[in-house]
């Protein structure tokens, strides 16, 4: 609010192209993103908001190799799907770039050799996880394994998306290719890392010490634990085909770990639009004035506040990120959102099934967005939101000032008479609105600033409600003139302060109160529009005309909500019966194989769940040759005091392992009945059906 121009430099992460955009992308990363650089932009800075298509990495070649066709087919076919849908969503990038785009080529590949001069990485040969089946090296997620951080069995290869934790294939427990489900030997290749624990102590000062308080506490906590883990050096270079090659002697057949190139993505994506507009893009990443902010969702904490910077710093000729407001996840009808199963709102099937609805899916993702911890998305409370607040508060107070307005004066805006000590009152509640946004909106509380939004309308909702004009018209013409005047305010404050939230519906009430809000006019102290709510007295002048009444807002019926569910049921149902799929026989085991496992019978003794995981349980197992602990994650489907006292299948000789610092010695043996439940073996239990396997 009444801040002089500055430049900002937003960008949202960018999504990788191996399927569409669902609305947990949109909940944690581009609505907020959006209402952000709206917001901005309407302040009079100078903003460069920039995303586009991540185009390279594993999760591609997975799908293109899955789907029989080459990964450009899959990222041509997805890029195109997310922009179109991105567009007719609103969300007002000034630039959707690809990260196969030449001019990201240039960047990364000359990003990568300035490092390279300048000594900033160490080039080492080091074993490898290798399919020798498959021929490949596996890293990222051509590998999965237990986490060694939280126990959760399907960590990949660069990152556990159960804790978060970065990590290296090498680091994964009982790591499997996911080519050929075979565990991998080791190979020696050669590649180049970035010391990250060179950094660690810069980034302690950066960060620890200089954001504690203006970075968002989730955020926080989370570099803060990997800091103080200790950082250690990551590969930055990969052995695969679909890529960025390495542009240094030795880098034949090798590219750019996905993770250097893509946030490299946003600089190369503000110097294609600067190219387009005629401007210079180096201000926006080189001025010390400019803010950078990085919308992205929590999954992506480590690369844009350790690794980015890192490699930021070590480049040496770029800013840093000023913020890094992280959300959390949204979950879907109480299960967690994924792509592979099908479970999602899918962000172009929305636009399709729910036409010119696009502010009440932005309103609901905004109100139940996860900014502190992770949140539910159902079909009831989208509902429920959109006709108790959006039509029932905001749509019907826009919509008796338009019809009153023209059913009094024609639609001619009234000469208001004096103020009662109401009037007064009201008009210093809808002067504070916009600085009370404003600094939500600056603290990145997308969530209350809407909030306050509605709190505007509820104002003005009241305002007539208690002041009761249709009442007054025969017997007090003046005071009717004075109330219409003030509420018509209040309708154009809410045309311009909810523009970040709900652009289209803004768009409709401007037209509608035939506003226009053109930047012109400004006085000394006035940035803005939004500036002018506080500081003039009056936004719709005595006789301005304003058009007929529309509605801003329809009802959502219970017939599409419950298409909506039958959707969901039918993926539900789709899954099950895919769960249900027996896994083919393994490769033949000799009679030695098999004897030489020991398998026993145990009685379990003690039971805890291990501190900070979800899944691990910590069990003391009488196995007859002796008690001992063994790890296992069975915590989300057991309580420790159920299974004190049950007998088990251990398997005795299996290599010892460390699971956060505890030493397991040896296996339980579970299976997972058709609910979805790790049971112990026992082919009694309820729910396990012949095939199921045993591990
Ligand atoms: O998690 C993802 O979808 C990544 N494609 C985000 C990349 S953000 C950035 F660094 F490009
Ligand atoms: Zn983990």
């Amino acid at each position: 609010m009444n801040t002089p121009q500055k430049r900002y430099t937003i960008t949202a992460a960018l999504p990788y192209t191996n399927g569409p955009i669902h609305i947990g992308h949109l909940a944690g990363v581009y609505v907020p993103a959006d209402i952000y650089a709206r917001f901005m932009r309407m302040q009079g800075h100078d903003v460069a908001f920039v995303c586009g298509s991540d185009e390279h990495g594993v999760p591609i070649t997975i799908k293109a190799k899955k789907e029989g066709v080459s990964p450009q087919d899959i990222v041509d076919k997805y890029n195109g799907v997310i922009k179109k849908s991105f567009k007719e969503f609103g969300v007002s990038f000034d630039n959707y770039s690809r990260t196969s785009a030449p001019v990201h080529h240039k960047t990364a590949s000359a990003f990568f050799k300035k490092m390279y001069d300048k000594g900033k990485f160490i080039e080492e040969t080091t074993k490898q996880l290798f399919d020798a089946e498959a021929k490949q090296f596996l890293a990222d997620r051509f590998v999965t394994g237990t986490c060694p951080k939280c126990g959760n069995e399907e960590a990949y290869g660069d990152q556990c998306e159960s804790c978060g934790s970065s990590l290296n294939a090498t680091d994964l427990i009982n790591p499997k290719s996911t080519f050929t489900g075979a565990t991998p030997t080791l190979k020696e290749t050669r590649h180049w890392f970035l010391p990250l624990d060179q950094y660690e102590d810069w980034l302690k000062k950066w960060i620890l010490e200089g954001h504690k308080h203006d970075w968002k506490s989730n955020v926080y906590g989370q570099v803060k634990s990997w800091i103080d883990d200790g950082l250690r050096a990551r590969a930055v270079t990969r052995d695969l085909d679909w890529g960025i090659p390495v542009p240094v002697e030795g880098g034949e057949g090798k590219v750019l770990y996905v993770w250097f190139d893509a946030p490299i993505g946003y600089i190369s994506s503000t110097k294609e639009w600067a190219e387009k507009e005629g401007k210079d893009w180096e201000p926006y990443w080189k001025d010390e004035d400019t803010k950078l902010v990085h919308f992205i969702g929590k999954d992506n904490i480590v690369f844009h506040c350790v690794i980015f910077p890192v490699m930021l710093k070590a480049h040496g000729d770029f800013i840093l990120p000023e913020n890094v407001p992280a959300n959390e996840f949204l979950n879907l009808e109480g299960k967690k959102l994924s792509t592979s199963k099908n479970w999602a709102v899918w962000l172009h099937e929305y636009l399709e099934e729910f036409p010119n609805q696009q502010d009440v899916l932005r309103y609901v993702l905004t109100a139940n967005a996860p900014e502190a911890k992770d949140n539910d998305f159902t079909w009831k409370d989208f509902q429920a939101r959109n006709n108790n607040e959006l039509v029932a508060i905001f749509g019907n107070f826009i919509n008796r000032v338009v019809v009153l307005t023209n059913k009094y004066y024609g639609g001619s805006v009234p000469e208001p008479g004096d103020y009662s000590d109401i009037d007064k009152k009201t008009i210093a509640e809808l002067k504070a609105y916009p600085a009370v946004i404003a600094s939500s909106i600056e603290k990145y509380r997308f969530r209350e600033a809407q909030g306050e939004l509605m709190n505007l309308a509820r104002l003005g909702n009241k305002y007539l409600a208690d002041e009761e004009p249709w009442k007054l018209i025969k017997t007090d013409e003046d005071r009717i003139k004075t109330i219409m005047y003030i509420a018509l305010q209040i309708a154009s404050a809410l045309a311009t302060l909810s523009e970040p939230f709900l652009p289209f519906s803004s768009a409709r009430l401007k037209k509608m109160l035939n506003f226009s809000d053109a930047e012109n006019n400004l006085n000394k102290d006035e940035y803005s529009q939004w500036d002018k709510i506080a500081t003039r007295n009056s936004l719709l002048p005595a006789e301005h005309q304003i058009g007929k009444a529309e509605l801003l807002f329809t009802k959502i019926e219970d017939k599409q909500i419950e298409q909506q569910l039958e959707k969901l049921e039918a993926t539900k149902t789709a899954n099950a019966a895919e769960n249900q799929k027996i896994e083919p026989q393994k490769d033949t085991a000799s009679f030695e194989d098999f004897t030489k496992m020991d398998l026993r019978v145990g009685t379990i003794l003690e039971a805890h769940k291990m501190p900070k995981t979800k899944k691990l349980m910590v069990i003391k197992v009488d196995t007859g040759l002796d008690k001992r602990t063994v790890v296992s994650g069975i915590a989300e489907h057991y309580k420790a005091e159920e299974i004190i006292g049950k007998k088990v299948t251990v398997l005795a000789n299996l290599a010892p392992r460390k699971l956060r610092g505890i030493e397991s010695e040896g296996m339980i043996l579970m299976t997972e009945n058709s609910a979805g439940k790790l049971v112990f073996v026992n082919p009694d239990e309820e729910g396990v059906e012949p095939g199921t396997t045993i591990n």
